[in-house]
């Protein structure tokens, strides 16, 4: 014949405890999996597409306002205004423009490319690349990075490949 022992005051407590951490952590979990669920997949990168200005704000030569916004440098050379990718063409680093030379240079394995976004030593196959730049209505500057132009296919000159200065 069994018989029932009854919990003494401290045992009652603690089992009344641990139900509860238990109840609260499995809420909890709960809770956490349906904040997940409803919470929207919003991807935080920066704009594809962005504002830079107006063509006044940019004089002859390279701009580095948006290298670490927007991986973009804005080029203003020979009367053009263009949009120029910061990933090198090799593996994907990103070059450091350096103003003594007019020349963007890879720290990883040495690739050079000139301002124009061409490339003329180490191992880069193929030059930087360009994005999409238009005037708004407002006459401000638009760049697209949604929209490649490659030299080596000859979309260098297309138009919003870049803009020609007047
Ligand atoms: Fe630029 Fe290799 S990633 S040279």
């Amino acid at each position: 014949m069994t018989q029932k022992r009854r919990l003494n005051r401290r045992e009652f407590f603690s089992w009344i405890t641990i139900a509860w951490v238990s109840f609260t952590t499995a809420m909890g979990g709960i809770l956490s999996m349906l904040f997940r669920y409803f919470y929207p997949n919003v991807n935080f990168e920066p704009e594809m597409e962005f504002n830079i200005g107006r063509l006044k704000q940019y004089e002859e030569g390279v701009n580095e306002s948006f290298k670490n916004s927007h991986g973009v440098w804005i080029v203003r050379k020979d009367g053009i205004l263009f949009a120029l990718s910061t990933i090198c063409t090799h593996l994907g680093c990103i070059p450091n423009w350096t103003v003594s030379s007019s020349t963007f240079e890879c720290p990883c394995h040495g690739s050079g490319y000139y301002d124009s976004g061409i490339n003329f030593k180490g191992p880069a196959p193929r030059p930087l690349e360009r994005y999409e730049i238009r005037q708004n209505s407002d006459g401000t500057l638009l760049v697209n990075k949604g929209k490649v132009y490659r030299q080596e296919k000859g979309q260098w000159g297309l138009a919003k490949s870049e803009i020609i200065l007047s």
